[in-house]
């Protein structure tokens, strides 16, 4: 399908834009209130993700709000331990917890690698709903978790933590975690292999936790469970761009960009000059405004925005976000101030 709006997809190929596209990690979320009121009549987060007509109802909003050039899928990157048989629970103001966290070998063995079209069919819906809701509009892109990142929440069996018992798995049964993070890895190809299959253009993988770990076991827990995601992607859908976000991997850009991949993510941390000369040459950029920024004054947003565009600088392979998600305390009316700057500012880097 030929797209009205393939700003995304030719900057992810790093091929010629007239301005710099823009999307926004969390985009369909809390800050909404719109997307408040579609929740409430789910019911809960989960009910929502589960109701396809309702998730293409808030995959809309900002879209119809901001004129953003990329759609993401609205699900959640819980759903495979959650098919795994984990159950999943979102506590209000505590996030995600799982009734039966992995501990030990038994459950690890316990554990099977969720068929998409039917333990996580509903997952599938939304992304044939989406793309058909979309038409030829916009891209849309189809997530997972990184296998690290989803071991994080399976076996800690909550967020927030300081990761003391996965840390502890890795370093005194390094065998047991990688045994889970392989089943991790082909759930996660399979997934990802099947919303291509149901309409999504594009894939990100989000790697919310490699950047707690020491290099060498990043390289070994984190990397190399992507790396094979990467390599299955390649070998049944040559043509879809895949980007990875490691969180806090500022420093891992070169081996990132080794696994074969796209793009890559950066958060606010890593300054966007230096990660385009070391890797700009393979893959696009993608970030990395400090989502904090946008509870400032919206004229400090736009100084903001400048700075990004300017220390990408000028030609294509640049997709401008956030360097993490959106905060649910950001008035809408300060994300649009930044999306309008990126729409008025970047074409000056395109001619
Ligand atoms: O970007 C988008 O708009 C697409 C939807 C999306 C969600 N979660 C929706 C969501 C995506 C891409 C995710 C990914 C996700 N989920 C990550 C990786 C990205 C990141 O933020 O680092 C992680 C770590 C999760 C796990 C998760 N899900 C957490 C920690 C939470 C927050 C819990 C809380 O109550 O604050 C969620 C819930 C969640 N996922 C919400 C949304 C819109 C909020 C749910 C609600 O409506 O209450």
């Amino acid at each position: 399908m030929t797209l009205k709006n393939d700003l995304f997809l030719r900057a992810l190929k790093r091929q010629p834009v007239e301005r710099t596209p823009v999307w926004m990690m969390r985009q369909a979320g809390r800050y909404l209130p719109e997307y408040r009121a579609s929740r409430a009549k789910a019911g809960d987060f989960l009910s929502l993700c589960k109701n396809a007509e309702l998730c293409c109802e808030v995959v809309m909003q900002p879209l119809d709000r901001f004129g953003l050039d990329a759609a993401i899928l609205f699900s959640d990157i819980l759903t495979i331990p959650d098919a795994m048989g984990l159950g999943l629970r979102f506590v209000e103001g505590e996030g995600p917890v799982f009734d039966r966290p992995v501990r030990d070998a038994r459950a690890v063995e316990a554990i099977g690698v969720p068929d998409p079209e039917t333990e996580l069919r509903y997952v599938m819906d939304a992304v044939r709903v989406i793309r058909k809701g979309l038409g030829d509009t916009l891209p849309l892109i189809g997530f997972s978790g990184s296998p690290w990142t989803l071991a994080t929440y399976m076996v800690e069996g909550a967020g927030g933590s300081d990761f003391h018992t996965i840390k502890r798995m890795a370093y005194d049964q390094p065998e047991l975690l990688e045994s889970l993070l392989a089943k991790l890895s082909a759930a996660a190809s399979l997934y990802l292999e099947a919303q291509v299959a149901a309409g999504a253009d594009a894939l990100m993988i989000f790697d919310t936790w490699g950047g707690v770990l020491a290099p060498h076991d990043y390289v070994q827990f984190s990397l190399e469970p992507m790396a094979r995601i990467v390599a299955h992607l390649k070998k049944v859908h040559p043509d879809i761009p895949v980007i990875l976000f490691t969180k806090n991997g500022g420093q891992h850009l070169e081996i990132m960009a080794d696994t074969g991949a796209d793009a890559l993510g950066l958060d606010w941390t890593t300054d966007l000059t230096s990660a385009r000369a070391r890797v700009g040459h393979r893959v696009a950029l993608q970030g990395n405004l400090d989502p904090v920024l946008l509870l400032a004054d919206p004229a400090r947003i736009r100084a903001g925005v400048a700075r990004v565009l300017e220390a990408y600088g000028k030609g294509g392979g640049h997709i401008f976000n956030l360097g993490h998600g959106i905060l649910q305390q950001t008035p809408p009316e300060h994300a649009k101030a930044m999306i309008d700057a990126v729409r008025e500012l970047s074409p000056a880097y395109h001619r």
